[in-house]
């Protein structure tokens, strides 16, 4: 890719304001001694991730600190609560301490559980986000949302914790298997539907550029996805209203997620499953049309991205899984639908006969 300058954008938060860096190449460009506090460092990776930028990322870190690593099996099955206590063990037996720095090097498997440990090892260190796949730069490492997997229900356990940087370095993405990019091409498309018209028709014009993964596509792709998030997240860090709209589509991609045992479509596969789903609940409540829905498959199939649900999976099994999701609020299923492209809302009634009428 070629190399432009870094991007610099803001998550603004009531008690900190961290900085997110974009660009290609950029992580030989940051200036980590800012982000960086105490003189130890410990990154976490997978088995994917390490071998090809564990040594670089290594290299690049002992500048500014002592620096060790270790290394999870990748796959949404490792985000559990064997592997998070690993990462505990190690910190301790390395001898970290409350100066201590995680970093997350990975998707958001690494950054989900990474997050977490450091939020709970000596009740909270220092963290720091270097995600490597596409839906990693785009959604889970920005935030502060952490957290595991319990056998019951996906990202039961975990905890807000905000990393000090998110370090985008556009580079990572060379390596990222297309089924992958695609996955993260589904939260991009989430941002335009949820909150900006203009950016999903963009996305819409764009495709072929993004699907060739140009460059120039990509990082305007990567920095509005940001901007969005940054923004929602600023409004509403812990999700007691807004901040919820990032989860469209999300009720029903992780009742998939959770059916197939975290072990048949990726995260972003079965969200977009998850958002078409909503969209036809948004056409029962809502101005969304069966053109707009038909509009929407045939972007998801362009990048070959499931549109259909499981031959396996029954109405009733995505109700039992919606019980349990997270923003069910005293019994109620809270649903994030759309009034319009671009314009998402919190829906609390009748959410049941909702789930009657979609599928
Ligand atoms: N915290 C949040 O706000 C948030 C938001 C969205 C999703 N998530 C979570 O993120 C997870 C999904 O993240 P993901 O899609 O990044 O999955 P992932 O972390 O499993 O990564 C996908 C695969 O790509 C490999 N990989 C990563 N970077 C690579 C690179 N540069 N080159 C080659 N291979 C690479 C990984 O080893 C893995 O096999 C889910 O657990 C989901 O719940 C969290």
């Amino acid at each position: 890719m070629d190399h432009k300058a870094i991007t610099s954008l803001n998550v603004e938060l009531p008690e900190d304001t961290y900085p997110i860096f974009i660009g290609s190449g950029i992580l030989a460009r940051v200036d980590f001694s800012k982000f960086i506090l105490g003189s130890k460092v410990m990154i976490v990776t997978d088995d994917i991730v390490g071998p090809i930028y564990l040594d670089q990322v290594r290299k690049v870190l002992s500048k500014f600190a002592s620096v060790e690593s270790m290394v999870i099996e990748s796959g949404e099955k490792s985000k559990n609560i064997d592997n998070l206590s690993l990462i505990h063990s190690k910190l301790i037996e390395k001898k970290n301490d409350r100066s201590s720095t995680l970093i997350a090097l990975g998707g958001g498997v690494v950054g989900d559980i990474a997050g977490f440990a450091a939020a709970s090892y000596q009740r909270g260190i220092n963290f720091i986000q270097i995600p490597t796949t596409l839906l990693a730069q785009v959604d889970s490492s920005v935030g502060g949302k952490t957290g595991i997997n319990h056998a019951l229900g996906k990202n039961m356990i975990g905890a807000f914790h905000q990393p000090r940087v998110v370090v985008i370095d556009l580079d990572f993405l060379e390596t990222l298997p297309q089924r992958q990019f695609s996955a993260g091409v589904a939260e991009i498309i989430k941002y335009g539907l949820i909150e900006n018209l203009e950016f999903y028709n963009w996305i819409f014009k764009n495709r072929l550029a993004i699907k060739e993964r140009q460059s120039l596509a990509i990082s305007e792709a990567i920095e509005m996805s940001c901007k969005i998030k940054a923004k929602i997240v600023s409004e509403d860090e812990k999700e007691t209203n807004i901040r919820a709209i990032l989860n469209f589509g999300h009720t029903f991609g992780h009742a998939i997620e959770s059916f197939q045992n975290y072990c048949g479509l990726l995260h972003g596969e079965a969200i977009s499953i998850g958002m078409i789903l909503a969209m036809r609940a948004s056409k029962v409540v809502g101005n969304i049309s069966d053109e707009e829905i038909n509009g929407l498959e045939d972007l998801f199939r362009y990048f070959d991205l499931p549109v259909s649900v499981p031959d396996e999976m029954l109405p009733k099994d995505f109700f039992s899984y919606a019980l349990r999701d997270k923003k069910v609020i005293d019994g109620n299923i809270r649903l994030i639908l759309l009034r319009s492209i671009g314009s998402a809302f919190i829906e609390e009634n009748e959410t049941k006969s909702l789930f009657d009428k979609i599928f």
